[in-house]
């Protein structure tokens, strides 16, 4: 089990600290009582792995790299079999101590998508919802942030970010494996992220809400999620999977997602941008050998998924929390 005192020392002296007691008991109840299966194989993994503390990173570059001491033996192969137990390895891509990490995705192109559009992150505080493995937590790091939390129930991706977070020197990025439901009303973040969760939230409404109550007063949300073609009237609620996934609850048009946001509360809501997954974005590797997009797609027309909706497209859509 991952020890999360760090978070708690680091934010003692913040306004976060009048939440520490929700957060323990949340993360009592929904990480330390639910012992992952795998929990024993990666905690050994874990202790096993080389305890350094790299010489330069970059997480301003698409890769996040992190470089080995010059004077430092590393047995190459024993690391890349350890990191491989941690896959699937989706979001990134990573250089870890010359071990080049190709993901699932690449997540890069998402954030140079939405880097322009967004408040700059210098010194600002940030809660990131279903961040994966932190990927994106080092990249609001590499542009100034101040603070950066990830939420993330997956267990995996929890122990990628900590076998990161082992070979670096002290930050200010943390991962909590819990979802946003066990979250408290937070009103503090001056930026909230919630790339590729709504759909996956059987109460989209109430994710909105969450995400407000997350942003203090005047903060920026930044959502990205499925969409399909249509008008203000447009949501489709998949019958049963959608591109195979059968977590996938509600796909609404841009102009619909945008009017919920707005009904929400939200001010100054607008589409920034609208791209159609590519499977030069999304694929299998070596590092995420299971199916990916390419499988989820009707063979004979790729513009469909394999149950004749819309093939995947994802959008952009930033708003305020009123002052
Ligand atoms: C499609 S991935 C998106 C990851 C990353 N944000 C990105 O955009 O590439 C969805 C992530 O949300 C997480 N997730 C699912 N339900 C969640 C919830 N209720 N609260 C927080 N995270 C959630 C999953 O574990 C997964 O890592």
């Amino acid at each position: 089990m991952i020890n999360l005192e760090n978070f708690f020392s680091a934010t003692r002296q913040t306004g976060l600290i009048k939440h520490h007691a929700t957060l323990r008991r949340a993360l009592v109840d929904h990480y330390e009582n639910h012992e992952h299966g795998r929990s024993q194989e990666w905690d050994t993994t874990l202790a096993r792995m080389p305890a350094i503390e790299v010489a330069e990173y970059a997480f301003d570059a698409d890769r996040i790299s992190l470089t080995l001491p010059r004077s430092t033996d590393l047995d190459v192969e024993l690391f890349r079999s350890q990191l491989k137990t941690f896959m699937p390895w989706r979001k990134g891509p990573w250089q870890l101590l010359g071990i080049p990490i190709d993901t699932e995705w690449r997540s890069d192109w998402k954030w140079n998508r939405l880097r322009p559009h967004i408040m700059p992150l210098a010194d600002r505080k940030i809660l990131d919802i279903g961040t994966g493995n932190g990927y994106f937590l080092y990249r609001m790091l590499g542009d100034g942030a101040r603070l950066v939390v990830g939420v993330d129930p997956t267990r995996v991706f929890l122990y990628q970010f900590q076998l990161v977070q082992n070979l670096l020197p002290t930050n200010n990025a943390h991962l909590l494996p819990l979802r946003c439901e066990h979250l408290p009303a937070f009103d503090y973040f001056d930026t909230v992220f919630s790339l590729g969760v709504l759909y996956h939230r059987r109460s989209p409404v109430d994710h909105i809400f969450e995400l407000l109550s997350f942003v203090r007063g005047g903060g920026e949300v930044v959502l990205e999620t499925l969409i399909v073609p249509g008008d203000v009237k447009t949501i489709l609620v998949p019958e049963n999977r959608y591109a195979k996934m059968s977590n996938v609850w509600f796909l609404p048009s841009t102009d619909a997602l945008e009017n919920l946001l707005c009904r929400a509360g939200m001010v100054n809501v607008r589409t920034v941008d609208v791209n159609q997954t590519s499977v030069e974005e999304q694929h299998a590797t070596e590092w995420m050998d299971f199916q990916s997009l390419n499988d989820f797609l009707d063979p004979v027309d790729s513009s469909l998924t394999t149950e004749g909706y819309p093939a995947p497209r994802r959008a952009l859509v930033i708003g305020n929390k009123l002052e």
